[in-house]
Parts: structure tokens; C-alpha cells; sequence
């Protein structure tokens, strides 16, 4: 008889993709509190600039999917959008639920006792990549000590431009698939570490970043079978909707 010994992330290493989506209204305060009572040490979080140069949690660069109202980002500012109901999409009982700015998002974290994956979204209506990253910088600046922070994108010149204002911080390259040139892009930031779809995942990729240092986490995966194979090879962690699933298993 053959016996599997399963191995898999830390609760370091289990990151809830836009809080805890799966039960609670993404990106919103309510899903990075359900992340907490969740035991979740980390929750991944989208920012994006409204037209007054506030940031806020948000995936897409317009209101229309997340909330009660409609528009680009690009046309709306903060009274705009202070107003709009971010929960009663996703459920009734989460009427009421606002979409929050990344400040508030900030203090919020702290209270719960969470650490944050900022991932900076690249729209559109994004004039400047300087005034995008001073204004992560600025609010993560304001963190509470236990709060750690970690900064993601697809856009590895945001990603070089953080690296420039926040040199301590981890940063990662975030990739539905590694292109060939994957190694370069990331020295070219610099930085250690890749976020990748976990269906591009293969043992033979997380053996080469493992020897070559690379940290490398899966990105959206809500199923612990999906990466059972990959722990030994040398996967480092997990983005999930649903990191009761993960947790449980610790
Ligand atoms: O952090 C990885 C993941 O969040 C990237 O995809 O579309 O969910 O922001 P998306
Ligand atoms: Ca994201």
C-alpha cells in the first residue's frame, strides 16, 4: 500500500483573493473581516485611481459589476462613489457594504490584524503611473505596524516604479502564464518573486524557480487538489477565494 503524504502552504503563505470572496462581497471590509474570522493572515486587494485621484478597492476600472451604481472609474470621485451599496450583489444580507478607499482599507487591516497583497490595476484612465504608485505609497505608508505589505501587478513598470519608492518591500510579477523571458522581466524590476495562474503551473517550472530562489504563488486557486503535487516541487503559497479550505487543512 502506498501512502501520499500531502504537504502544503503555511498559514503565511494563504492569501484571500479579494478577501474572502467566496463568502463575502469582494474587495469590500466586510470580505477582509470574513477573511480574518477565517483565521487568513493575508488578503490580496485591488486598487485603482477614481478621477479625483483617490484610490480605492476595486477590480475593475468601472463601478457597473461590484456595485449599485454605473461608470468609469475615470468619471467618478469619491463623492460619487461614497453613496453606491457595494454588497447587495453578492448577497441581500451584505446591504449597505461600501466600496472602500484604500486608506480606510488600510486601518481596517490593522484592526483585524491582516497584512495585504496590493495589486495596482493599470487602466485605461490612468494618466500617470507616477501619481498611481506616490498614491499607493502614500496610504500604505499609514499601515499599523503588524500590517505587512506586499506589492503585485501585470505591469512590471509599476512594479519598477515601487520598487524606486519602497525598496524593502516584496514585490511580485503577476502572470496569467510565465513567457520565456520571464527571469529577465523580473531582474529587470528587481524582484524575487512571481504570481501565476495556477493552471500554468507544472513541476518541472517550480523546480527552476525553487533553485533559482524564485518564490512562486498560485493565483486563483480554490481547490487544494489543484496544487497537491506542486508543495514538494517548491510552490511557496496561495491566492484563493476561499482560504477556509487551505486553513483547514494546517
Ligand atoms: O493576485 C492574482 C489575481 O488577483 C490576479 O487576477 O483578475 O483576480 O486581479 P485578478
Ligand atoms: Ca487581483
Amino acid at each position: 500500500m502506498t501512502t501520499t503524504i500531502e504537504t502544503g502552504p503555511t498559514r503565511d503563505e494563504i492569501q484571500a483573493h479579494r478577501g474572502a470572496s467566496a463568502v463575502a462581497p469582494e474587495n469590500t471590509i466586510a470580505a477582509f473581516r470574513a477573511a480574518a474570522e477565517q483565521g487568513a493572515r493575508w488578503v490580496e486587494l485591488d486598487v485603482a485611481l477614481l478621477a479625483d485621484g483617490t484610490l480605492v478597492v476595486i477590480h475593475d476600472d468601472s463601478v457597473d459589476r461590484t456595485t449599485s451604481g454605473s461608470g468609469s472609474l475615470g468619471a467618478l470621485g469619491l463623492a460619487d462613489v461614497a453613496a453606491l451599496d457595494a454588497g447587495s450583489w453578492f448577497d441581500g444580507k451584505f446591504a449597505g457594504e461600501r466600496l472602500p478607499t484604500l486608506a480606510e482599507t488600510i486601518r481596517a487591516l490593522g484592526e483585524f490584524g491582516l497584512s495585504a497583497n496590493v495589486e495596482i490595476k493599470q487602466h485605461r484612465h490612468h494618466k500617470s503611473l507616477d501619481q498611481l504608485v506616490r498614491a499607493v505609497q502614500a496610504d500604505i505608508r499609514t499601515r499599523a505596524p503588524q500590517t505587512r505589505i506586499m506589492i503585485s501587478s501585470f505591469d512590471p513598470e509599476a512594479l519598477k516604479a515601487m520598487r524606486r519608492l519602497e525598496p524593502e518591500l516584496e514585490i511580485a510579477l503577476l502572470y496569467e502564464r510565465p513567457p520565456e523571458d520571464w527571469e529577465a522581466q523580473l531582474a529587470a524590476i528587481p524582484a524575487t518573486t512571481l504570481h501565476v495562474h495556477y493552471k500554468a503551473l507544472c513541476i518541472g517550472f517550480l523546480e527552476e524557480t525553487a533553485r533559482r530562489g524564485i518564490k512562486v504563488r498560485a493565483w486563483t486557486c480554490n481547490d487544494p487538489a489543484d496544487l497537491a503535487s506542486f508543495w514538494r516541487a517548491g510552490l511557496t503559497g496561495v491566492i484563493t477565494d476561499n482560504p477556509a479550505i487551505f486553513l483547514d487543512r494546517l
